[in-house]
């Protein structure tokens, strides 16, 4: 049986493959319309959401399967400390595959570790998001036509940010890829990932404060927004919170064809006005997330069409 927690978990010829039936769903979807009959999918969600749970359950109707669970642990068993190891026990009886989102790192390591269907990572802590990547690679994918050969700008809170951890791991993996690290000195890439990941794999980067600074060079620049339920105290988040503004005048210096991804939610740091600019792909990337949601409950479940 397969999880999926860090994207590492899929080869690249693996990802290639869901990658593809990722496109052939956007292109055909009303031939995987029946493909999860009977099939059932639980959200496991301790942590607030909007796009990763319902990109998962639309992922799910959309091949014809049902779905049930629970949007905050306030609404769960949790809240009468119940551990995660028996929650996923019982889930294990009534659903097909899970989705599950959690506060603490590691807790969807700890579920598989007692499941009897596979787990999909839906986002632990501030370490990994391997959907909102797979996401992410095939927005990229099918905006740039490549993986490979680019400039990556990855912007915002670097430190907390685990759709930046997630993303990196997987990019490192293809041919030509540059990062430039673009965030406040506080909330820099952690050492962990820059050393054990950028540097031991020899891949060039470097780290900016400016985002004026990286902008003419970058293939994709990718915004994130300040974590705020990750910081110690508010103070540091209110002086933080909008250090970067994506606006109008800064897409002005731009290339042509530098491309705009932001997981979502956006608070400030993308201007409303860049929204119209055809470079501003976040919202079509929101919809590249339910194919390949589809392609990878498919996968997962070993479900095979034609
Ligand atoms: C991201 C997350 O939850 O990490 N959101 C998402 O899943 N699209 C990014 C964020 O919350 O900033």
């Amino acid at each position: 049986m397969r999880h999926l927690l860090s994207p590492l978990d899929f080869s690249v010829e693996e990802l290639d493959t869901l990658l593809n039936l990722a496109s052939d769903i956007e292109a055909n979807p009303e031939k995987y319309a029946h493909a999860c009959e009977g099939k059932k999918l639980a959200t496991l969600f301790y942590e607030p959401s909007t796009r990763t749970r319902l990109s998962h359950e639309a992922a799910m109707l959309n091949l014809g399967g049902s779905v049930m669970g629970f949007a905050s642990e306030d609404s769960s068993s949790a809240s009468k400390g119940e551990s995660v190891a028996d929650t996923i026990r019982v889930i294990s009886c009534y659903a097909d595959i899970c989705a599950m989102r959690h506060p603490k790192e590691g807790a969807p390591m700890v579920a598989c570790m007692h499941s009897s269907i596979p787990v999909i990572n839906a986002g632990d802590g501030g370490h990994q998001h391997p959907t909102q990547t797979l996401t992410d690679l095939m927005t990229i994918r099918s905006l740039k036509g490549r993986l490979d050969h680019m400039t990556i700008g990855l912007c915002g809170d670097l430190k907390f940010g685990r759709t930046v951890h997630s993303l990196i791991h997987a990019l490192v993996r293809y041919p030509g890829i540059r990062f430039v690290l673009i965030s406040p000195e506080e909330l820099r890439l952690p050492d962990y990932i820059r050393h054990d990941v950028l540097d031991m794999n020899d891949i060039p980067y470097k780290e900016v404060v400016r985002l004026e600074d990286a902008l003419p060079e970058l293939d994709i620049l990718y915004m994130t927004r300040v974590q705020k339920e990750r910081f110690f105290n508010e103070e540091d988040y209110v002086r933080m919170k909008d250090f970067y503004i994506l606006d109008k005048e800064k897409m002005a210096m731009a290339p042509e064809e530098m491309y705009v991804l932001h997981p979502l939610p956006r608070v400030n740091e993308i201007a409303v006005e860049v929204d119209d600019d055809p470079r501003a792909a976040y919202f079509r990337q929101v919809q590249y997330g339910v194919y390949v949601r589809m392609a990878l409950i498919l996968t997962l479940l070993d479900i095979h069409v034609d």
